[in-house]
């Protein structure tokens, strides 16, 4: 009890000298900070500050700071008071003392302690996108730029689609409850009652008496954003990463992630992959097939192959070339790689060679020994 007592005069008094501290810096972030960089800027600090796990000195003034500035900047109405008068004027809107909310309580909320319809939000659909790169980034790894379009909380009312905060009024239709008590007659003296939805907020109990004129009160704006794209080295087909919290931002919800899905580009002519094996087509000449021959086929990287057959080599022979396939993902050394002979004859023989070829394979017109012995 005692311990408890102190624990709350402690807090109480923090939350006075707080007031001095830019909130913006209490939580290590800027100004334009988004909702989302609010939260997990709140969701670290609280964590680390929490005096339950950090007993060093200053850290329970350090969580009851974070507590006050996470409570003000994640109410987008808060935030703009403050962004344009500072405490002061938050002290203004809030009636001479400020009211703070316990900064336990809060940390409980935050982190889903059993309290429904806390400070927790509903998190947003995951928007799923296919991705084709080049087997080439997938081969050594590659960081790949790339931007979606996607809807952020307009950056002028933060989402309230409200001109300013003193034109977001309690809907008097429903008293700010969102619903309506119905009473219908059903019989003579005998009535109904059912709560609908307030068609005058939408449920919201809220009404926004001017919009916004930056997003006309939509409370979203178009964005471009740029991601970039971690593909690891030897990346499986398929593969997903995971950009948390960067689909749709939307006033009622936590943003959801966006999931891609990479594949790799199949080009004509070039590599194929089967997991971790790389299958290539190399077309030969008559000749080389009979006498054999050297090549060089450059790799997915730049680094040379040398193709070597000593030997007759038939159409659609299939040569493993040890180690030279995908990198191995999460693992060490490689697959290997396969490479397809594809024999072409020439389409017209001249006299002189269709003789000299005559000799060789006929002998003389009997003959059929030069045959055998190839
Ligand atoms: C293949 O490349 C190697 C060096 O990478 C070179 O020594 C060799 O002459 C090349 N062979 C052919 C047939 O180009
Ligand atoms: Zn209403
Ligand atoms: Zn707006």
């Amino acid at each position: 009890m005692a311990a408890f007592t102190f624990l709350f005069l402690s807090v109480f008094l923090f939350a006075l000298l707080v007031n001095a501290a830019d909130l913006y810096k209490v939580l290590d972030i800027d100004r334009a900070a988004s909702e989302k960089d609010i939260r997990a800027a709140y969701k670290r600090l609280s964590r680390k500050y929490h005096p339950d796990k950090n007993k060093e000195e200053g850290a329970e003034e350090k969580f009851v700071e974070v507590a006050h500035a996470y409570e003000v900047l994640s109410d987008p109405q808060k935030r703009q008071i403050y962004d344009r008068h500072g405490e002061e004027g938050l002290k203004m809107h809030e009636g001479g003392g400020q009211h703070h909310a316990n900064p336990f309580d809060m940390f409980q909320n935050f982190f889903g302690g059993g309290h429904p319809g806390g400070a927790q939000t509903r998190k947003g659909p995951t928007s799923l996108l296919e991705m084709e790169i080049n087997l080439a980034d997938m081969y050594t790894g590659a960081s790949i730029d790339f931007s979606v379009k996607k809807r952020i909380l307009c950056d002028h009312c933060r989402g309230s689609g409200a001109a300013s905060s003193s034109d977001i009024h309690t809907c008097t239709g429903c008293n700010g409850q969102g619903v309506k008590i119905m009473r219908q007659q059903i019989f003579p003296g005998m009535f109904s009652q059912s709560q609908v939805t307030c068609n005058e907020c939408g449920g919201r109990g809220k009404v926004i008496k001017r919009q916004c004129p930056h997003c006309q009160g939509a409370k979203v704006l178009d964005h471009t954003q740029r991601l970039t794209l971690e593909v690891p080295r030897g990346s499986p087909e398929g593969h997903e990463i995971v950009f948390e919290g960067e689909a749709d931002e939307n006033p009622d919800w936590e943003a959801g992630d966006i999931l891609i899905r990479v594949k790799s580009k199949t080009v004509k002519g070039g590599f194929r992959r089967k997991e971790s094996g790389l299958y290539w087509k190399e077309t030969i000449s008559v000749d080389e097939a009979l006498l054999g021959f050297e090549r060089n086929i450059t790799h997915l990287d730049g680094h040379t192959v040398e193709l070597k057959r000593n030997s007759v080599t038939q159409p659609g022979f299939v040569q493993t070339i040890k180690g030279e396939g995908m990198p191995i993902y999460e693992g060490t050394g490689y697959g290997d790689l396969y490479v397809e002979y594809n024999v072409i004859l020439p389409n017209k023989l001249s006299p002189q060679l269709r003789k000299q070829l005559t000799d060789v394979f006929r002998g003389d017109k009997s003959g059929k020994a030069g045959k055998d012995e190839l």
